[in-house]
């Protein structure tokens, strides 16, 4: 582990070993890889959920007792969303795809900041805060055409719309969950970026590629639960690590 993330420090050799030679990579993300986009994470000091509980809006108890509140939120999530920009984190983890055979990410973000990036295989658990989906026929649609003005967006089949993102309670979408699986039992380098390693089951997928024999390297200021575990783990923003890490071996970002 290191404290100021030093490439030519010899204990780095290993890692970027891990790093270079990995064919299968599958990466997680959190909150925190948009952090240096302007975007609030969820736990700690300033986070979303020292200011909002998530009770009263993340869940569709909430939802049904109250839907222009949480219409309310969501929408000014949008609206911060649509000033926000990828930053480098998102672009080096996309251009490491660009040269890896296999490159999965997994993430739990719903801001859609890897795709701007140019990531394209993007496996979303959290859903995405730029879709819409109906209450009542599952329709999904995106949020161009959509705005929260004081009244619940309606589908053309007359349902309520909802924000596509997963709540409290809810079940991962299907087939996300079941490719994000698969990407950590096969990789042999699993990235955990930016995420505090806490809510299930994204949580569980760094021990499930440390258990089907990959290396796991943690990038995140902050230790998690995973620290103690994981093969590397580079204490330090995504945004700065990402790029040196990507130029480090060798590919042109
Ligand atoms: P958290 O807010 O729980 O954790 C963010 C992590 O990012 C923390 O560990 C920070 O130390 C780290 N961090 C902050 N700045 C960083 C930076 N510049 N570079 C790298 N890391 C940085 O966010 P998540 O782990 O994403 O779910 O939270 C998981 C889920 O909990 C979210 O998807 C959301 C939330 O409730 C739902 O809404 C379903």
């Amino acid at each position: 582990m290191s404290s100021q993330f030093d490439l030519t420090d010899p204990e780095n050799e290993a890692l970027l070993g891990s790093c270079r030679q990995a064919k299968r990579i599958a990466v997680l993300t959190g909150a925190g890889i948009s952090a240096e986009s302007g975007l609030a994470t969820f736990r700690g000091d300033g986070g979303i959920w020292s200011k909002f509980k998530p009770e009263e809006l993340a869940n569709m108890e909430a939802f049904l007792r109250n839907p222009e509140r949480v219409w309310e939120w969501y929408q000014y999530r949008r609206d911060v969303l649509d000033s926000a920009n990828p930053n480098p984190g998102h672009f080096a983890l996309a251009a490491w795809e660009r040269i890896c055979p296999e490159f999965s990410l997994i993430t739990q973000n719903v801001d859609g900041l890897h795709q701007a990036a140019g990531s394209t295989r993007v496996i979303e658990l959290h859903g995405n805060l730029k879709v819409n989906r109906c209450q009542s026929c599952g329709a999904e649609s995106d949020t161009e055409e959509i705005r929260f003005e004081g009244k619940v967006p309606k589908c053309g089949c007359g349902g309520m719309l909802r924000p596509g993102v997963v709540w409290f309670g809810e079940m991962l979408p299907e087939a996300a969950i079941r490719e994000a699986f698969q990407s950590s039992q096969t990789c042999d380098l699993f990235l955990v970026v930016g995420t505090s390693a806490v809510v299930y089951p994204a949580a569980s997928l760094p021990e499930i590629a440390k258990e089907s024999g990959a290396a796991v390297l943690e990038i995140n200021p902050e230790p998690t639960p995973i620290t103690r575990w994981a093969d590397f783990s580079i204490r330090g923003n995504a945004g700065d690590i990402l790029p040196q890490l990507v130029e480090a071996i060798s590919i042109k970002l």
